[in-house]
């Protein structure tokens, strides 16, 4: 449901971008991190143009409908008809009111929620009909609940053996060699909490923000083709939440990964990612590449939407 709609200042009117289901217009540029095989556009081997145009999506998705509580007073079309198409190494993110389709989208994806309708392919082989399970080993999910993602009673290393094994025959054997022990403990070390000396620790005894950040870090622990982030710092206090921000960014961008990222925070869906994407009843409303996102501010943003089929913007949405 919306909230109370927000006055907004006069300013500029901006570039909207491609209007939403079009195709990119040219690559996205750099910004967080650039897409997989590119380099910056100062760099010496860019990939050209018709180049990248050939590249197969890392992910699509084609006509995605997703409806609840179907056939009673209560159906709802959470995911109208979508059709997406993300590069190799882009960087997306997700805005929309509360109610729009984003966490649904993200569930039929990863088949946590499969479409009525559409089909999904990744790396260009469907996987509409794979169990949640066996797409896992493509996907890493981060949630907003810090407590979603790992399980308290087991220990930091068992947590990470498990996301480690990920998608792996044995995946479920309980005891950590030294080995894995080691990956992990480099791993934990460059989030720069100390938790690379307490891995024998329950992960309960974690604060949200340490239990977030592993969570990320268990997300990426084997490179998913896609990285799928549902508001991962919206719970966390403001100082905590950059933290988990810088990690997330650096995260991505050392590893290309292919990135969507669910965001209520304006300011970081145009501070971040190679593009911008906003939901409203289930489709996408406006689609914003890397150059017209660099010339968005969020006082532009809002007034553009103002205009747009939404009408209205939750304070949630601008104030983070
Ligand atoms: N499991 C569910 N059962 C019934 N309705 C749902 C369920 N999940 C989501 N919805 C409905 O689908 C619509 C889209 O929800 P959601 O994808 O969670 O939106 P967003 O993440 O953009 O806030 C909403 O109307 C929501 O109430
Ligand atoms: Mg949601």
């Amino acid at each position: 449901m919306l909230e109370a709609p927000v006055k907004l200042p006069e300013g500029e009117d901006v570039d909207l971008g491609r209007p939403a289901g079009a195709e990119p217009a040219g690559r996205p540029a750099v910004a967080c991190a650039p897409p997989a095989g590119r380099k910056p556009a100062n760099g010496e081997d860019v990939v050209s143009e018709d180049a990248a145009a050939d590249e197969a999506p890392m992910l699509e998705a084609r006509q995605l409908v997703k409806r609840f509580n179907l056939g009673t007073v209560n159906e709802v079309l959470a995911v109208d008809g979508l059709d997406l198409k993300v590069a190799p190494g882009e960087y997306v993110c997700i805005i929309g009111s509360n109610g729009a389709g984003k966490s649904t989208l993200m569930g039929c994806i990863s088949g946590t929620s499969p479409p009525d309708s559409g089909r999904t392919f990744i790396e260009g082989q469907d996987v509409t009909v794979w169990p949640e399970h066996r797409r896992a080993s493509l996907i890493g999910r981060v949630f907003q609940d810090p407590l979603s993602g790992t399980c308290a009673s087991m220990t930091i290393e068992e947590n990470m053996a498990l996301a480690f094994r990920r998608g792996r025959r044995r995946g479920f054997r309980r005891g950590v060699g030294r080995a894995e022990r080691d990956i992990f403990r480099a791993a934990l070390a460059r989030l720069d909490l100390g938790l690379e000396d307490r891995l024998t620790d329950p992960v309960g005894l974690l604060s949200g923000g340490q239990r977030q950040s592993l969570t990320l870090l268990m997300a990426t622990l084997v490179r998913p083709k896609l990285l799928l982030l549902d508001e991962h710092t919206a719970a966390l206090d403001p100082k905590t939440a950059g933290l988990v921000m810088d990690l997330t960014c650096g995260l991505v961008e050392e590893e290309r990964l292919t990135t969507l990222m669910i965001t209520h925070n304006m300011q970081q869906a145009i501070s971040f990612g190679h593009r911008l994407i906003m939901l409203h009843q289930g489709r996408i409303i406006l689609d914003f590449d890397q150059q017209a996102k660099r010339r968005l501010t969020v006082r532009d943003l809002l007034r553009q939407f103002q205009g747009s089929a939404m009408g209205q913007i939750s304070d949630r949405l601008v104030l983070g």
